[in-house]
């Protein structure tokens, strides 16, 4: 594992080539202008989650809302959104293959439904996308997966591993040429699902559950912002994705599912699920690597992996993190909203240039 330019690193600099961040929430609108660029700072490429209401299922929904991100943008940032088709029961293989054909899209994205935040149109069986995953398969379209199941009955601590059983493991069975994301995994079962799959499943890990167990839901009372989905799990669970993370197997890669919500929805009687984590994404996955003696890993988990497994060149500039003393603060103001940052009121030890 090399960087890109080792001789420029010492123990207080690292330079790493440009990242990318395989999975995001930008939003759109007000929410839009604000965090598009705290992703664009950092990573060069983005997978852009096609959640809104109503949910991007057409080329031209994706196309539209590629133009309003690029828009939401100071003049000269050099970002490229990757969009992403929202699966349906419903949704035509034609519209999804004209999309990635025409670069408009680069994946599909499953929601199981009512798995997460505007997934109510997602999928309520996956048989039902048979001809849609043929296509996909045939063209060389991965497909990135909210992996929960949703059956009231599993308990919610257990629904990735149940998915990966009952959903997953049948599906890359059924299609054996089809490019898979396990996305944000959460539990050592997912690890070594992933580990032991073919290279054509990968899976992205989040920055927080690298450094959140359930046991932080609870700290001294009830802890909204630290409340996403799937939703975090045991230590030995987490200890399981911080050694996937560092071990420079080239099918675990960042994705950090940052997803923000206005304050007062997160602080709710029935707050939303999801961490706000752009702010400091890089940092907060320095400091992660650092703890586990794994620097050098860092640039090919950020930079590397993901490309590789889309297909896709290497970015060409580098990044430069500092060590130095960098406090999160307790909250970023937008436009008539407040959104709590991950690692909000603790201070990191790494700052982006
Ligand atoms: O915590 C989450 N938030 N998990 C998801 O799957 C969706 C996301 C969101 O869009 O808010
Ligand atoms: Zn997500």
């Amino acid at each position: 594992m090399s960087n890109a330019t080792p001789s420029r690193n010492t123990e207080d600099t690292l330079v790493l080539r440009r990242p990318d961040d395989w999975h995001v929430h930008l939003r759109d609108g007000s929410m839009l202008e604000l965090v598009a660029d705290l992703t664009a700072r950092q990573f060069a490429r983005a997978i852009v989650m096609p959640n809104l209401t109503p949910p991007v299922t057409t080329v031209a929904a994706a196309a539209a809302y590629r133009e309003r991100i690029l828009a939401a943008l100071p003049p000269g940032r050099d970002f490229t959104p990757l969009m992403t088709a929202y699966l349906t029961d419903s949704i035509a293989a034609d519209e999804i293959a004209s999309g990635f054909e025409s670069g408009v899209f680069t994946a599909c994205k499953l929601y199981p439904a009512n798995a997460t935040t505007n997934s109510a149109h997602g999928v309520t069986d996956v048989r039902n996308l048979h001809g849609v995953l043929e296509r996909m398969q045939a063209i060389g379209m991965p497909l990135l997966v909210h992996g929960e199941v949703t059956t009231p009955e599993v308990d919610i601590f257990d629904r990735e591993a149940v998915f990966i059983e009952r959903v997953l493991a049948p599906l890359l069975e059924d299609f054996p040429g089809l490019k898979v994301v396990l996305e944000h995994i959460t539990t050592r079962d997912a690890v070594a699902f992933v580990e032991a799959g073919p290279d054509r499943l990968a899976a992205t890990i989040t920055a927080h559950h690298l450094r959140l167990d359930r046991n932080d839901l609870f700290v001294g009372g009830l802890r909204p912002h630290a409340y996403c989905l799937p939703v975090v799990k045991r230590r030995q669970h987490k200890e399981a994705l911080r050694a996937a993370a560092a071990s420079g197997n080239p099918k675990f890669f960042l994705g950090t599912d940052t997803a923000p919500h206005q304050r007062q929805d997160k602080e709710s009687a029935c707050g939303c699920a999801g961490i706000f984590s752009a702010p400091f994404a890089i940092e907060s996955y320095a400091e992660t690597f650092e703890e586990l003696g794994a620097l050098d890993r860092l640039e090919a988990f950020a930079s590397e992996f993901g490309p590789r497994f889309y297909g896709l060149p290497l970015n060409e500039g580098t990044i430069t993190l500092r060590r130095e003393h960098n406090p999160v603060p307790d909250s970023i103001q937008g436009d008539g909203f407040t959104l709590v940052p991950f690692h909000a009121g603790e201070s990191l030890s790494w700052r982006l240039d």
